[in-house]
């Protein structure tokens, strides 16, 4: 007889690893809960950086990563994968996180078990089924399986209550704000000799990222080509960019820019590099979730490189603007930002639409509650609070 719940987070790209990373250390601090956590290995190189900085040990690894791997193929081999991890496992509850296609994978593996699924960070939507590609439907078919919804802010709840979803719905805040705790230092060294050798004083650094499926081929080329033309009309400006490992990103990015002395080009740095480059650098520019929730958090405008946003509380909030995928809004909204100071201090305040460092804290209260472990729910996230 087990005298534990046993809970298994499953994950397998960078963004799922750095966001379940402090739910799993805390369902490890549960006496009543033993916690397994299962890789799909969808990155291999960057989901291992961020096990390493966290020191979490994976319990299954399915190593399922191809180069340039098609979404047919990562939910085959995970789907596979899964069916010997749980009949071995038999956990009593499945976490997944977020929108990709591990996740979506994993839930489907948990509900062909009937093993019932918690959804972390659920609820977000753009309701436009091709946008973010495969994410939004990733996200809504994962809502579909699950019967606990952990969605970050008020506005994700309010998402999955006009869908009639089925299941417990809790408001906790965004996890990654918890992971954010721990990462940013004032006398950090980033031990990388690009990032050392930048004096964010002198010149004024620009943090980008890019790598969604849409922005493939003509969205790209236009956002580089924004990117080029910022830079070079505005000497004072330095961009540093950890160019992530899909070759159709690679091979865009570097025949656009590697031949500018002011931009770097780098291979992705881990966690903590990332949040004290955003916490050192000036502006961000991406096309990234997690840095939508991270800049604003330090205090840093960022201009979101996509036609929409499912995180729309930091553009309310002011911090986060939606510039699109042209390259010529880009160039002024980018322009605007740098040439005049007026709007550059309204959007680099620091605001938490997306939590307050607690999210794994509910989380967990709230799998002990349905369990049977706990009498109370936790207290919703608040923002204001
Ligand atoms: C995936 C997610 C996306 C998420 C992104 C975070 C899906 C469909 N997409 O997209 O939601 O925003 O991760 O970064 O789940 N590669 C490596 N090493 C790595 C990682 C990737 O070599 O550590 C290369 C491989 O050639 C791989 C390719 O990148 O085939 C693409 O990776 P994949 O996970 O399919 O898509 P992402 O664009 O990373
Ligand atoms: N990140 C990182 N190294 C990098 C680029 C990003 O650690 O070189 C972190 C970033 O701080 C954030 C997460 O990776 O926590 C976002 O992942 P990504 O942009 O790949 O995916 P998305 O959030 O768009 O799904």
């Amino acid at each position: 007889m087990k005298d534990k719940l046993c809970v298994m987070s499953v994950f397998g790209t960078r963004p799922e690893a750095i966001k379940m990373a402090p739910l799993v250390m805390e369902l490890g601090r549960r006496t009543g809960i033993r916690s397994l956590c299962c890789l799909t290995g969808q990155h291999r190189q960057m989901l291992d950086s961020v096990m390493e900085v966290f020191q979490l040990k994976a319990d299954f690894d399915l190593n399922i990563m191809q180069q340039q791997q098609t979404l047919s193929s990562i939910t085959c081999r995970t789907l596979q994968g899964m069916d010997a991890v749980l009949e071995q496992a038999r956990p009593d509850l499945i976490l997944v996180h977020g929108d990709t296609t591990t996740t979506f994978a994993g839930a489907l593996s948990a509900f062909y078990h009937q093993i019932p699924v918690g959804h972390v960070e659920a609820g977000l939507r753009t309701w436009d089924k091709y946008s973010p590609f495969p994410e939004e439907m990733n996200r809504t078919l994962v809502g579909d399986i699950a019967e606990l919804h952990f969605a970050p802010t008020q506005a994700n709840a309010a998402n999955l209550r006009a869908e009639g979803i089925r299941g417990e719905i809790f408001v906790t805040g965004n996890t990654v704000i918890d992971a954010m705790k721990t990462t940013v230092r004032d006398s950090y060294r980033f031990g990388v000799p690009e990032l050392d050798a930048l004096d964010f004083s002198a010149r004024r650094v620009i943090a980008v990222t890019c790598h969604r499926r849409e922005n493939y081929g003509e969205p790209m080329e236009q956002i580089m080509a924004a990117i080029r033309q910022i830079v070079l009309t505005h000497p004072d400006t330095e961009v540093v960019y950890p160019v992530h490992f899909s070759p159709a990103v690679r091979e865009c990015v570097f025949k656009m820019l590697a031949d500018i002395p002011r931009v770097h080009l780098i291979d992705p740095v881990n966690v903590v590099q990332m949040h004290n480059l955003m916490a050192r650098c000036y502006m961000v520019m991406t096309d990234s979730g997690g840095l939508q929730e991270e800049a604003p958090a330090l205090g840093k405008p960022v201009l979101v490189l996509r036609r929409e946003t499912e995180r729309p509380e930091a553009v309310k909030a002011g911090t986060v603007k939606l510039a699109g995928v042209e390259q010529k809004q880009i160039v002024k909204l980018a322009g605007e930002i740098l040439d005049d100071p007026a709007v550059y201090h309204t959007m680099a305040k620091a605001v938490n639409p997306y939590g307050d460092g607690n999210a794994c804290g509910r989380i967990a209260d709230a799998i002990e509650w349905r369990f049977g472990l706990r009498r109370e729910k936790p207290q919703p996230f608040d923002p204001q609070g």
